[in-house]
């Protein structure tokens, strides 16, 4: 292969998989284009991750959140980042866990793709995503990063760097055994 291949820019129909990195930290404080809120459907804020994001991209969030009408299950929509370091925030809404014969995994799978095409959209080249629906929404931490994994390391996107935020440490082992387990 010729080595100019490496530096050509990539185009929606030359697009290469993503790199996916995995940090055990806080997502408000990642320095990427855009990092993905685990929202609910009023996109009007609530604990968890979406709390803190709210917190750290100050009250103009809210404000302008209240104009987008909300948001369905599996689908993702922009916002500034406001105040964060992060120029935007892709706000996805996760399955509720009901025991998994509900649509669960192929609505998580939804949330990622189509965060990834929104980054697309806004030309965003690194994206940090949380572990969406494990918290407050109770989908089980394994099969929710088998999905996330699976599901980022196969779509079709412009995004260099996915980079997977853990909140606690056994969310950062399950992720961790996936990726490692991919590189054989
Ligand atoms: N950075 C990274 N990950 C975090 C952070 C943070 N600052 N804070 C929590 N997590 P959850 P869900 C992790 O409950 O399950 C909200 O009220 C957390 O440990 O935030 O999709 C919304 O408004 C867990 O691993 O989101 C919805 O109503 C993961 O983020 C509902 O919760 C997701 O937990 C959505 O529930």
């Amino acid at each position: 292969m010729n080595d100019q291949n490496e530096s050509l820019p990539r185009t929606p129909d030359d697009r290469l998989r993503p790199t996916l990195a995995l940090v055990l930290g806080d997502i408000t404080a990642q320095d990427v284009d855009a990092i993905v809120n685990a929202a609910n459907r009023s996109l009007l804020g609530g604990g968890g991750v979406d709390g803190a994001i709210h917190r750290a991209a100050g009250p103009a969030l809210l404000e302008y959140c209240r104009a987008l009408g909300g948001c369905e299950t599996g689908q993702a929509k922009i916002t500034p980042g406001f105040e964060l370091h992060a120029p935007w925030i892709i706000h996805t809404v996760g399955p509720i866990w009901r025991g998994g014969t509900d649509g669960e995994p192929a609505l998580l799978a939804s949330c990622y793709r189509e965060s990834l095409t929104r980054a697309d959209e806004i030309g965003a080249t690194t994206v940090a995503f949380p572990a969406i629906s494990t918290g407050v929404y109770g989908y089980p931490t394994d099969a929710a990063a088998r999905t996330a994994v699976t599901t980022v390391g196969t779509a079709p996107t412009s995004v260099n760097e996915v980079r997977f935020v853990c909140f606690d440490q056994q969310t950062f082992d399950a992720y961790d055994s996936l990726l490692r387990s991919r590189e054989h």
